[in-house]
């Protein structure tokens, strides 16, 4: 054996082989697609399209408890390779026991199905897989991440010519890099020294998403530390309280830092006074983020921002989640700067076996894993940037108003109705509505009835079609119903109708 091949090895036949598998997978999820599309003309009838063959199947989804669904899938790995038909077989099971968020009765968490562009940016992502890491190997897309950030940041507000940000794993990854921020920014000695005598502490609102807590532990703050602040009828921080325990903070001996104030909180959709808070960080010399990650979308709409988001480019850093409310396929999520020379500051790490570019500022950043705590990144940017191209930015303002407009067509059936007992902040502050079921408006006095009412209706939901959350509340558990952009009015009288029909079933 010389080694020398002279051309002679087998050519390779990679593009055939995708292609074969592409259009063998493109046959089962168009249909998918399709049987939610279809399943939509009969959603206003509180029973979503029976699937032949019955059972536990909706084009929503064939739901099975974990045990069950081990034992149908069989997800043994097989000592023989399966090859296409394996694979085709394989799509069939995940699509079939999946759930389908692109069906009209999925309204249970703060994201649903993404779209057309979303499908293509994710095939195109998979095609190129580039690592968004450094510039050399990602040219193109570090570009369009650079572009999508600062597009993004002036829409809030973010005026300087050192306004951007770095796209995020999730919103909770956002949140947490601000943390990171932060204090290396107001502390820099922190970056190598670590907290040293500091006590450090942090405040968000009573209703404030568990990231925060999360990213405490994480980074040895302590959950205990992250300090929560008292909420209004409506469910927004009030901001004398946020004062009176940084004061307090302070006199124990604490390192007050870091405010996380939220555009759009998780279970009521509340929206934090951005300007009253801002003003106290100030004061307090403390850092002020806003978790934008579900209600910062509602940016795109000026009228609907209006009042919510108020003030909110007075905020260090914001999260903002294209993948929740604008349906961007899983995830998009973006920490915007008020100026990206903090973030360069705090975070750079200049490993030298994979940034070569040092830059002279922050405008020669091409590298931009520098400016965050990854290290391989998927240039997800790509994604919000395609179907803001593709869409246009009128179609985000109507999305938004749109999703607004089905959350208060259903708010209005709740209210009009003997049998739901409203829980949402009137006017609903965002798409979330929130309600107990109680037959003649009469709740139990027992907050355990009530969770149990809730939990049961909402199992029995699933097998109509339609999937909704729900989340503990003062008088138990009350359900949480999650509209969006695409969400029509059929749908919502359908999820009243269902409610009742199911809640009679169970005899509440
Ligand atoms: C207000 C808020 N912040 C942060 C997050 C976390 O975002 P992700 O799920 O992308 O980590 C959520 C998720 O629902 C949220 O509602």
């Amino acid at each position: 054996m010389t080694g020398i091949t002279n051309g002679a090895e087998a050519p390779l036949n990679r593009a055939d082989e995708v292609k074969e598998l592409l259009e063998a997978v493109e046959k089962l999820i168009i249909p998918f697609i399709r049987s939610a599309d279809e399943d939509a003309a009969t959603k206003h009838t509180g029973h979503g399209l029976a699937i032949p063959g019955g059972g536990p199947r909706t084009a929503l989804v064939e739901h099975h408890p974990p045990k069950k669904l081990e034992q149908i899938l069989n997800l043994n790995i097989p000592e023989q390779a399966g090859g296409k038909d394996g694979l085709v077989q394989l799509v069939e099971k995940v699509l079939q026991y999946s759930v389908n968020t692109w069906d009209q009765g999925f309204l249970d968490k703060l994201y649903a199905s993404t779209n057309a562009v979303g499908v293509v940016s994710e095939l195109l992502l998979a095609t190129l897989n580039t690592n968004a890491h450094v510039y050399q190997v990602s040219p193109v897309l570090t570009l369009v991440e650079k572009h999508t950030t600062k597009h993004l940041a002036q829409l809030f507000g973010y005026t300087s010519p050192h306004a951007g940000g770095i796209s995020q794993p999730g919103g909770s990854a956002s949140n947490s890099s601000a943390i990171v921020i932060a204090r290396n920014t107001l502390y820099p000695e922190t970056k190598e020294n670590g907290n040293g005598t500091h006590r450090f502490t942090l405040f968000t609102s009573a209703h404030g998403h568990y990231s925060l807590e999360k990213a405490a532990q994480m980074f040895g703050l302590g959950s205990k530390n992250v300090i929560p602040v008292p909420i209004d009828e409506a469910g927004r921080m009030i901001p004398s309280e946020l004062e009176r325990l940084i004061t307090s903070s302070k006199s124990r001996g604490e390192t007050p830092f870091f405010i996380n104030a939220t555009a759009g909180t998780t279970v009521l959709g509340s929206f934090d006074p951005f300007p009253a808070l801002s003003t106290i960080a100030k004061t307090h010399n403390l850092w002020l983020h806003v978790d934008g990650s579900w209600g910062g979308s509602v940016i795109f709409n000026p009228q609907l921002a209006k009042g919510r988001l108020d003030g909110v480019s007075l905020a260090d850093s914001i999260a903002i989640n294209p993948h929740k409310m604008l349906g961007v396929p899983m995830t998009s999520s973006f920490l915007l700067a008020k100026d990206l020379r903090q973030f360069w500051a705090a975070m750079t790490l200049p490993a030298g076996y994979l940034f070569h570019n040092a830059g002279e500022s922050v405008d020669d950043i091409y590298d931009l894993a520098d400016l965050t705590p990854q290290c391989g990144r998927r240039a997800d940017a790509l994604k919000f940037f395609l179907s803001l191209q593709y869409y246009g930015q009128q179609h985000y303002a109507d999305v938004v108003a749109r999703a607004y407009a089905a959350a208060n067509y259903l708010s209005s059936l709740v209210a009009a109705s003997p049998h739901f007992v409203g829980v949402s902040p009137d006017p609903l502050p965002c798409l979330q509505v929130c309600f107990y079921w109680a037959r003649d408006g009469r709740l139990a006095d027992d907050k355990e009835v009530n969770s149990r009412v809730t939990s049961e209706v909402a199992k029995r939901l699933i097998s109509r079609g339609f999937m909704v959350d729900y989340a503990p509340g003062e008088r138990g558990k009350f359900f949480r119903v999650v509209v969006n952009g695409s969400t029509r009015r059929g749908t919502v009288e359908g999820l009243v109708k269902a409610v009742g029909e199911v809640a009679g079933e169970l005899g509440f």
